[in-house]
């Protein structure tokens, strides 16, 4: 069974598929992880599109997605907390615009997942990568909500990083997400949108596991 829930930065996608995830004993799954993996061989290929193309196809990237925990590895080095770095996350937008990452980060999305039951978070999972998906949520809050969110993650790894430059970075990756060519941010026509603005944490969870559980029922 394949759960997807896409929607912007900052909605508190990752806290609430983990936790779905883990009271559905599924595994869960983070796309963006795979885009900031990929990011952060852009950065060290110092930015060069052509030369970072080149290579997309012999990357030495692995990602070991348990129930909910997603580190990611570079050959031998473990770049899990690389990949949440303030240069990584102002880049990242461009780097998930490129169609042939698109491309070659959907194929690691479907064999990854498979024929497994997971919890898979994204942006173009319920429209692109996953349409025949069991179940598609679509996780949203208004800017103010998820920049603070977003703001209250990054202090723990960026000391220097201020509200303004999270609400900036927000604003901007929306943008680059809603509006890009290829898969941009988008509700699937049949996903279940929640709007967690006004919401704790534990109602949202609680929310999708009754959407799971009544379509448990129905499916029996
Ligand atoms: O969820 P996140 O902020 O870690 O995602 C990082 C970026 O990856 C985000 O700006 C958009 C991109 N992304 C995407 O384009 N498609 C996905 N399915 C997941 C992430």
């Amino acid at each position: 069974m394949i759960i997807v829930i896409d929607g912007p930065a900052g909605a508190g996608k990752s806290t609430t598929a983990k936790e779905v995830a883990r009271q559905s004993g599924f595994d869960y799954v983070d796309s963006g992880a795979i885009y900031r993996g990929f990011t952060y061989l852009y950065l060290a290929c110092g930015c060069d599109h052509s030369g970072f193309l080149k290579k997309l196809h012999e990357h030495d990237l692995q990602f070991d997605f348990h129930i909910t925990e997603a580190r990611v590895f570079s050959g031998d080095k473990e770049i899990t907390r690389e990949i949440r770095s303030r240069e990584v996350s102002n880049h990242v937008s461009e780097v998930a615009a490129m169609p042939e990452v698109r491309n070659v980060v959907c194929d690691i999305l479907r064999n990854i997942s498979g024929n497994k039951n997971a919890v898979l978070e994204g942006r173009d999972l319920g429209t692109v990568v996953f349409p025949d998906a069991d179940m598609k949520f679509f996780l949203t809050a208004d800017t103010d909500a998820r920049a603070k969110r977003r703001y209250e993650e990054q202090i723990r790894t960026e000391s220097g990083i201020s509200l303004d430059e999270v609400v900036e970075n927000l604003n901007k990756r929306d943008h680059i997400d809603s509006t890009r060519a290829i898969a941009p941010l988008k509700k699937a026509d049949d996903a279940v949108v929640i709007d967690s603005t006004a919401m704790t944490f534990e109602e949202q969870v609680a929310r999708i596991m009754q959407y799971i559980r009544n379509y448990r029922t129905a499916n029996k």
